[in-house]
């Protein structure tokens, strides 16, 4: 298993090269294009490393899943999927069209730009103080990391540069589709997004949705087998955003990925797989990320779609 993972993140962490560094949050572009790190967490605590797993990547749009399991937990699946939808589109993470042109005029899924914010909009804790720190409390708990903090760079970097996303809420808000004090829900969306990990809470996180909401490392059962399910669920057909159809033919496995490079895998029953390197595709998604997933599916026989 470690040579086969060695030899995967050698061949993969080279097809960085086809791919650019996020830059439309200026401090992103800052990132290292060479660092490349994969680890997978076993639903038994097995862990493997290969590549730089120090290094540290904002978790971006893989915050999504973090902050709809814990609306899932606290407001449960009917108040959550009657505020978003639970289908895929074919726009890119961060599109205006669809929520103009489409009645209800909500989002159409929660792992979209529009539909994580009106998540974050549902969490029922006061304040902007109140729900981060729940959503810290969540990401702690599902990647058995009690260290993980906001980087107040990467947070302010995106915070400033942020016209797309105020024009999405207020949007939203206009339609009746956003409720609450939209600055409050935005400063939250942004700092969920610039939650610092590594590779290895990564693979945490994608062994915890895939071994039903059980953590492996502290054996604590984190949020129930039903919202492990439906992450699980909508990582399958919204993960990728765009690219979701294409990554269901090719790896087969639910996933996540965010504009930091990195991508987080879940494999029901078996293991999480966490894998970063910063360059990307015109979707958004880790070139070599894309590229090492679709290996270790064919490889270690993980495809599950
Ligand atoms: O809101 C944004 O645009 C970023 N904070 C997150 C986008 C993202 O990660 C898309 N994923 N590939």
């Amino acid at each position: 298993m470690k040579e086969t993972l060695a030899l995967i993140a050698q061949a993969s962490s080279i097809q960085a090269s086809k791919g650019s560094v996020a830059t439309y949050i200026p401090e992103l572009a800052k990132a290292d294009p060479e660092a490349f790190g994969l680890a997978v967490t076993e639903c038994d605590g097995t862990q493997y490393l290969s590549g730089n797993c120090e290094f540290r990547f904002t978790l971006q749009s893989i915050s999504k899943v973090v902050t709809l399991a814990l609306a899932l937990e606290e407001r449960g699946k009917d108040n959550v999927f009657s505020a978003v939808g639970n289908s895929p589109t074919a726009d890119p993470f961060n599109s205006i069209m669809r929520l103009e042109m489409d009645a209800p005029h909500r989002p159409h899924n929660p792992l979209i730009n529009s539909g994580a914010i009106v998540v974050v909009s549902l969490l029922p804790e006061e304040g902007r103080e109140g729900k981060i720190e729940a959503i810290l409390d969540m990401a702690r708990d599902l990647m058995a990391n009690g260290d993980i903090k906001v980087n107040d760079r990467v947070y302010r970097s995106e915070k400033n540069t942020s016209d797309r996303n105020r024009s999405l809420a207020y949007f939203l808000r206009s339609v009746g589709s956003l409720k609450g004090d939209i600055e409050d829900i935005l400063d939250v969306y942004f700092r969920q997004c610039s939650m610092e990990v590594n590779a290895k809470d990564l693979s945490i996180l994608g062994a915890t949705f895939a071994c039903d909401g059980l953590n492996p490392i502290t054996g604590k059962q984190v949020i129930s087998p039903q919202t492990a399910r439906i992450v699980r669920a909508i990582m399958t057909t919204c993960g990728m955003y765009d690219g979701s159809g294409e990554f269901a033919v090719n790896v087969g496995i639910p996933a996540k990925s965010g504009v930091g490079g990195g991508i987080m895998a879940s494999v029901p029953g078996r293991m999480g797989i966490g894998v970063v390197s910063p360059p990307l595709d015109q979707r958004g998604n880790s070139v070599a990320g894309l590229a090492a997933l679709a290996a270790i599916s064919e490889q270690l026989h993980c495809r599950v779609l």
